[in-house]
This record gives structure tokens, C-alpha cells and sequence, in this order.
């Protein structure tokens, strides 16, 4: 059953007991409605406030649907990303799956950060995340290029996975190794090189991008996975480091330096992709796989 919000201030009102004295019951009922009606006005303008910013954020990252020449997988991809329903949740968040020098998966959240292709190629995307180059997946990434990444989203109740083929970019002072070897033909990310993206302009913007000043403080941390005597031992870490230009001192430019040297940028060429979709009817299963620079598709068995 579904209710109205203006049955549930209704119902709500009736809770008032008991009446205080001296205030009539008729006055102290109106106050209440009022009261709870002001709340419902607050939570429905928060919740407006918050939507369009946190969808601006996810379709800003992605181009836009009507490309032409984007794989039909990217399309819906973004119409799952744009809508409201999905919205509501944090989606911008992918399981990353890397394997280890054991050959054992390991598994984590990540939060993308967009979609990217070479110029004139909008039939070869490659996604973009960032981490501590410090964390254990940015060598397992080197060293094991395979990756797998899912995309769930909740509120349209669609699962997006996809294999790929990782690179890691990394600051010029850190050096993580030889690549470990891959057969496919990395035509996207070799296109971006012979295109000369600038790496490091993508590594200040992704290092700037948003608020939140913490986020940049955590690449100033001791290198995240090791021990520390207890949880007090965060309080002497720096809590916030400005966005690059908004340095208050040498101590925060130096923190900057440091920080950048820490950041990394995991970019991962997709081959194949496998879309769910649970909301249709029987459901829906779709599978693409690239071959050369052209994306084929096949429905299977859900
Ligand atoms: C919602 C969410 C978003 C996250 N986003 C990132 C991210 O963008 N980059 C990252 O390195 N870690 C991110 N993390 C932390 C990772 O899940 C993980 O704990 C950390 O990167 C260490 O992983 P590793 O030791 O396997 O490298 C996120 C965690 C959560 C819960």
C-alpha cells in the first residue's frame, strides 16, 4: 500500500498526545501538521538539492549518449548512469577484480572516473580510476594486466561486467616494473600514446577534482595496508591538502609534490562486456566482444 504524503502528515498528527494545558487541541494539532510539513518540504528540497549535482558528476564523466560510433554497450551504460532511480544510489563505485603474484583474485571498491577514447575513435573507450600507486592493486595491475570490473546498479537493476587489459600511469619517479604480457591488441590505449595525451595534466585534474580536501591528504599517509599501533595514531596524520594553485605555504606545496608522486591513474581498455539487465520480462543478457576496432554482440541465455 502506498501512501501520500499527505496521509502520513495526516497520521502523523494524531500521534500528538496528550494536548498541553492551556493550548487547544484544534491549535496544537495545526502546529504539529505544520511542523512536519516544514520537515517534508526540508528532506524533498535536500533531496533535489543533492540529485542534480550527484547526476551532473556521473554524466559529466561520460560522453555523451548519442556519439556516434560508440559501442551500443556505452550507451546504455550511460543511460544507466543518468538515471534518476540509479541516481539515488552511489553508482559511480565498480567492484575491480586484479590478480595476485599467487594467481589469487583480489577484489575492491573503486570509484570511477570517467570514460575516455582516443581522438576520433569513439569505438574504443577506455575507463579511468585513480589510486595510491602505494595499494597493492597498482603493481597487481602492472604485473597482471587482466582485469575484470562489474557495474551493478540497483534502481534499474542492471549488472554491467567488463575484462580488459589495464595500464597503470604512474608519476616519472615511480617505476613499478616491466608490464606483465597481454595477446590483445591494445588499440586504445596505444592510440591515446601516439596521440600524446597528456597523462599528467589528467593526473593534476582527477588530483583536483571535487572538495574534498581529505582525499588528497590520504596520498600523504604511510603507505596504506601497513600496521599502525592503534586508530590514534590518525590524528597525526595531516587531515586536508588544498587543490593544486590553493597552497597555502611551502609545507602545503611540498605536501602537493608528494601527493602527486602517490597518484596514480588505472586506465583499463575493455574487450568484453556482459550486460544483465533483471528488470525486463524473462531478463535480458547481452554479450560484446571487440575484435579489431569493431564491437559484436549476441543475446545468450540470461
Ligand atoms: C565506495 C568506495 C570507493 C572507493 N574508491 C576508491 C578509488 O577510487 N581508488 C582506490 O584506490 N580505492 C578506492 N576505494 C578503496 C578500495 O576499495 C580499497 O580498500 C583500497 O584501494 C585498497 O585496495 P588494494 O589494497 O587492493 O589496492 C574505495 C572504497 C570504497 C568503499
Amino acid at each position: 500500500m502506498s501512501m501520500s504524503s499527505q496521509d502520513a502528515v495526516h497520521c502523523l498528527g494524531h500521534l500528538l498526545l496528550p494536548t498541553p494545558p492551556g493550548i487547544s487541541e484544534l491549535y496544537a494539532r495545526q502546529a504539529v501538521y505544520r511542523a512536519i510539513a516544514a520537515m517534508d518540504r526540508l528532506i524533498r528540497s535536500l533531496i533535489r538539492r543533492e540529485q542534480p549535482i550527484s547526476k551532473k558528476r556521473l554524466i559529466d564523466q561520460f560522453p555523451e549518449m548519442s556519439m556516434p560510433g560508440a559501442p551500443r554497450w556505452q550507451t546504455a551504460l550511460t543511460r544507466s548512469l543518468g538515471l534518476l532511480e540509479n541516481n539515488k544510489e552511489y553508482n559511480s563505485g565498480v567492484q575491480m577484480a586484479t590478480l595476485d603474484d599467487e594467481g589469487v583474485p583480489r577484489v575492491r571498491t573503486l570509484g570511477s572516473r570517467g570514460l575516455l577514447h582516443p581522438k576520433g575513435c569513439p569505438n574504443l573507450p577506455v575507463f579511468v580510476f585513480s589510486t595510491d600507486v602505494r595499494m597493492e592493486k597498482a603493481p597487481q595491475m602492472r604485473k597482471h594486466p587482466h582485469v575484470e570490473f562489474v557495474w551493478w546498479f540497483r534502481g534499474s537493476s542492471e549488472q554491467y561486467r567488463f575484462s580488459g587489459v589495464a595500464r597503470v600511469i604512474t608519476s616519472p619517479d615511480v617505476d613499478l616494473g616491466p608490464a606483465g604480457p597481454i595477446q590483445e591488441d591494445t588499440l586504445a590505449l596505444n592510440k591515446l600514446g601516439e596521440q600524446g595525451f597528456d597523462w599528467e595534466k589528467k593526473m593534476g585534474e582527477l588530483y583536483d577534482e571535487g572538495d574534498d580536501n581529505g582525499l588528497r591528504a590520504s596520498l600523504n599517509r604511510p603507505p596504506p595496508g601497513t600496521r599502525i599501533p592503534t586508530y590514534e595514531t590518525a590524528k597525526e596524520w595531516v587531515p586536508e591538502v588544498p587543490r593544486l594553485g590553493h597552497a597555502k605555504d611551502d609545507a602545503d606545496r611540498q605536501r602537493q609534490e608528494e601527493g602527486l608522486r602517490n597518484y596514480a591513474l588505472l586506465l583499463v581498455e575493455p574487450f568484453e562486456v556482459d550486460w544483465c539487465e533483471l528488470a525486463l520480462s524473462p531478463h535480458q543478457r547481452t554479450k560484446f566482444r571487440r575484435k579489431g576496432d569493431a564491437w559484436e554482440e549476441w543475446p545468450v541465455v540470461p
